[in-house]
């Protein structure tokens, strides 16, 4: 009989988790103004709020992190991530900084001004709004495939070329100071880019003289499917490929708290000096001294040990097959997710899920109120409310897809969990048809709303 795959770890120290009462919870998150953000985490049984920060150190990691040197200057734990850094991704310029949206602010405090464009594959939140807080524009220019549910395209979180070129030959060069390439595409479910397509995407930026940055938070993800989906790539090594994949660019921001496996920290790569030393400047100002940018010598430590890991087949195949597993069994249940399933998250689609609840009544959120009600599983909208309103009309920006995202922390859960979440998710989706309401606003901030927004009941 073919052995069943097991994960390549044993866990070395546990944490315990608190069951509650379905009355318990109905009150707490009543209590919470319905939004998931403020509930403390000792209400929450199995918390899929994010993968970002929130997964478990290796014993080595937790080794190098009794070794960290603090040093204000020149730390050997800066050395030490430097030297990875390089090894990974071959940039030859390192900034730290305290997280991804802190190497966004610094790199775009050099690079984006007053009304330019900056096209893209789906931004991320925070660099949507780091970008239209200057008063510039992020383009998306991903592939239409990227936002019908059903279609099982490989690479979904691909550039469309052709959209792309629209917008290189609509405006100067001077307004377009980069094309931003985010690895794996977050916003668009946990999607990978092919390398063919970063390849495509560098050759006809080259032809326009525009250069490109990574946004590699789950870079490691993204080369892992790589790997697995893309032809001629199977037989190499992870780090080939994130070599290959960083040699189109010119740099990129980091949040180490993904695939760099720490619980904090960020990063800007570089290949450019002259950027670098304007960034330095800023660094200096936003972060810290630039050899440790906002992050403690011992995080930098960890910090060089996790992207080794993280960049290693077996590591990623666990990782990847856990979120493949709780998703498979979505699947079997009919559930409608964002397929094929992404690196590190289920992406449900709510519009399908609760087809009763109006548009404006926010039905991922709702359905993400209906989960933790039902189980104690808090996940997160991705949807209207994380899309903001338009920052000239104000109106409601309604995303073609409203995504309720069970997000994975990495070594974290037990397939146990997975299958809990997935009955919890069941037995919602049993009384779907009962749900027709969902929730208004009572209040909420100009920018990035969703995470203190306050709602009620409609
Ligand atoms: N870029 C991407 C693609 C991200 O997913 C995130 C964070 C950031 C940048 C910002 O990094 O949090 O370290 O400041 N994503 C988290 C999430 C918050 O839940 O998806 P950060």
């Amino acid at each position: 009989m073919k052995l069943p795959y097991a994960e390549p770890f044993r866990i070395k120290m546990v944490e315990k988790i608190r069951q509650s009462t379905k009355e318990e919870r109905t009150k707490w998150i009543k209590d919470a103004d319905f939004n998931l953000f403020n509930l403390s985490s000792s209400k929450v049984f199995i918390d899929l709020l994010t993968d970002s920060g929130t997964g478990a150190m290796s014993d080595e990691q937790w080794a190098a992190l009794m070794k960290g040197d603090e040093s204000y200057a020149g730390s050997r734990s800066f050395e030490e991530l430097f030297e990875t850094v390089k090894k990974i991704t071959g940039f030859r310029y390192l900034l730290p900084t305290h997280q991804g949206r802190a190497a966004e602010n610094v790199l775009f405090s050099v690079l984006v001004k007053d009304g330019n464009i900056i096209p893209g594959n789906s931004h991320f939140d925070t660099t949507k709004g780091h970008i239209e807080f200057r008063k510039a524009h992020a383009a998306d220019c991903t592939i239409d495939e990227a936002f019908d549910t059903e279609i099982n395209h490989p690479f979904k979180g691909n550039i469309d070329l052709r959209k792309l070129e629209k917008i290189y030959q609509n405006h100067p060069k001077e307004q377009i100071p980069f094309c931003l390439i985010t690895i794996t595409c977050n916003t668009s479910g946990g999607q990978p880019v092919s390398l063919e397509n970063i390849k495509a995407v560098k050759e006809l930026s080259d032809k326009y003289g525009i250069p490109i940055i990574f946004d590699g938070a789950r870079f490691a993800e993204n080369a892992y499917f790589i790997k697995q989906r893309e032809s001629g790539q199977e037989h190499r090594t992870i780090k080939e490929i994130c070599r290959e994949i960083f040699a189109c660019g010119i740099g990129m921001t980091m949040s180490s708290k993904k695939d760099g496996l720490v619980n904090i920290g960020g990063f800007i790569a570089l290949n450019d000096e002259q950027i670098f030393r304007v960034a330095s400047n800023f660094t200096i100002i936003y972060e810290g001294f630039i050899t440790y940018g906002g992050m403690s010598g011992r995080d930098m430590a960890a910090l060089a040990v996790g992207l080794d890991e993280a960049t290693e087949f077996e590591y990623l195949e666990s990782r990847i097959s856990q979120v493949e597993y709780l998703g498979n069994q979505l699947i079997n249940y009919n559930i409608p997710l964002q397929k094929p399933i992404g690196g590190h998250a289920v992406f449900i689609d709510a519009l399908k899920f609760l087809p009763n609840v109006p548009r404006e009544d926010f039905p991922a959120q709702t359905l993400g109120i209906e989960l933790y009600k039902e189980a104690g599983i808090r996940a997160v909208e991705i949807g209207t409310l994380l899309a903001d309103r338009d920052p000239e009309t104000r109106e409601n920006r309604y995303p073609k897809l409203e995504f309720l995202r069970l997000a994975i922390p990495r070594r974290t859960y037990t397939n146990n969990h997975m299958d809990y979440i997935a009955t919890a998710l069941k037995n919602v989706f049993d009384r779907r048809n009962e749900i027709t309401k969902g929730y208004s606003i009572v209040w909420e901030s100009e920018i990035l709303r969703h995470f203190t927004v306050k709602l009620k009941e409609v």
